[in-house]
């Protein structure tokens, strides 16, 4: 049985499960994101039922979201965690998960944090070029251990999503070509603190087509074969992450939708899968609530200026990506064509532009939706702003989960040299 959708209107006014959004913005202040761990969990549970007939291992890609609460209501389901960085690894310890169950993505690994890695005892890492090869196997070597490793492989296929977050085609910089695997495979067999165990691929994010998955295990599962003829033992194909959602209007693949096009590329083969999903699981678990300071008019423009802004939710600006906008108060009839900026000096600061949207006053609250993934955790302090808070409900129940951060943090950590105050 499936629960209603997180977001949804009682007697007009939004709520996150139980509570109003509104009462929410009152006590916490905004701006603030909310998320909603009923529907986190359900999500993951989705996923894992859709691949149920396969062994796997859900290891939810932290990037999207590292909230320590958010990553406990996922740990709790049973998730492993994809990092890709030593602090994206200490986070993930910190919530409360197992190393084993967590694999080590990225091209620009550091020694300190290879041996951060194997020294928390990682599943495996995702080799990305042969040189990170060589540095995995010196650190390995220094701490007398033996790293399990997946090469990274780059299928050159087009996941037809935006180019900043397509990864799988030849000319970008993540993985090794498909025509250096064997070389690279045979190069690891030489080494005596690596043990290559697997094979990964993730070609891109928010993929809302079914077919370049396909395509790409099609030919990741063609390369286990060889690689099993050349006499590897590939265990474990990790396929990544990249599932899309519904921002607008898209219609992504459905989870056992691409649960059968994955598990069918790979049939036969007998291997674990490890997947890697991030914004398929949070994205629509979370909004970010922002209230109107001003309206105003300029020439033939007509802004909402909001307190919430690029440095709050910089995925409109970044990418030029639609993210719904609304009012938490009750909808109304007319409609007006609208920009939706931010506080922030930059004509790039915007949430939404030329949108429809009933006249708002000051002081009322807005919801941009789908934003539980690639929100807070891409915010910074430009302009002098402080992070905003972020507030986990369950059932009618909320709690502040980050706390909003306070002037002094904008200035933490940096100093004055003595000679200057003279
Ligand atoms: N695995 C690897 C190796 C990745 O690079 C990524 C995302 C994932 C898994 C998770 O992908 P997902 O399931 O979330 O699509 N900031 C951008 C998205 C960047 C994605 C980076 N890599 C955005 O806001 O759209």
């Amino acid at each position: 049985m499936t629960t209603p959708p997180p977001f949804q209107r009682h007697d007009g006014w939004l709520h996150a499960e139980g509570v109003p959004l509104a009462r929410i913005a009152e006590e916490v202040g905004t701006p603030v994101y909310v998320y909603c761990a009923t529907a986190l969990a359900e999500r993951y549970d989705a996923l894992d039922a859709a691949f149920a007939g396969v062994p796997h291992l859900i290891a939810y890609s932290i990037k999207s979201n590292p909230n320590l609460a958010v990553v406990r209501t996922l740990l709790n389901r049973g998730a492993g965690v994809d990092v890709t960085s030593k602090g994206e690894l200490f986070r993930a310890l910190h919530a409360g998960g197992a190393a084993s169950r967590m694999v080590y993505s990225g091209v620009g690994k550091r020694d300190d944090e290879i041996e951060a890695a194997l020294e928390a005892g990682i599943k495996m890492f995702n080799v990305e070029s042969r040189a990170e090869l060589r540095r995995i196997d010196a650190v390995a070597a220094r701490l007398g251990v033996v790293a399990p490793i997946a090469f990274r492989v780059n299928p050159d296929i087009d996941p037809q999503t935006h180019p900043y977050i397509s990864t799988g085609l030849r000319t970008s910089k993540f993985g090794i070509p498909f025509g250096e695997a064997v070389a690279a495979y045979a190069e690891a067999k030489t080494l005596e603190h690596v043990r290559a165990i697997g094979i990964d691929c993730h070609i891109g994010s928010q993929l809302t087509n079914v077919q370049p998955f396909g395509d790409a295990l099609a030919r990741v599962a063609e390369l286990v074969r060889d690689l099993r003829d050349a006499g590897h033992a590939i265990e474990v194909i990790d396929v990544g992450g990249g599932l899309g959602v519904v921002y607008e209007d898209e219609v992504p693949p459905t989870m056992q939708e691409y649960a059968a096009v994955v598990s069918d590329a790979v049939a036969g083969l007998d291997c674990e899968l490890v997947l890697e999903p991030g914004r398929s699981i949070s994205a629509n678990a979370g909004v970010f609530l922002t209230r109107v300071l001003y309206e105003k008019r300029n020439e033939d423009k007509h802004f909402i200026v909001v307190d919430g802004a690029m440095t709050d939710l910089i995925r409109p600006a970044l990418y030029q990506v639609y993210q719904a906008i609304e009012p938490v108060g009750p909808p109304r009839q007319t409609l007006h064509v609208v920009d939706v900026v931010g506080p922030v000096c930059e004509s790039g600061d915007f949430l939404a532009k030329e949108r429809q949207l009933p006249a708002v006053e000051r002081g009322e609250l807005l919801a941009v939706r789908s934003a539980g993934a690639y929100g807070f955790t891409m915010a910074s302090n430009y302009n002098g702003r402080p992070r905003s808070a972020e507030v986990l409900v369950r059932g009618d129940r909320f709690e502040v989960v980050k706390r909003r951060e306070t002037l002094e943090d904008l200035i933490r950590g940096e100093t004055i040299p003595e000679e200057l105050t003279r």
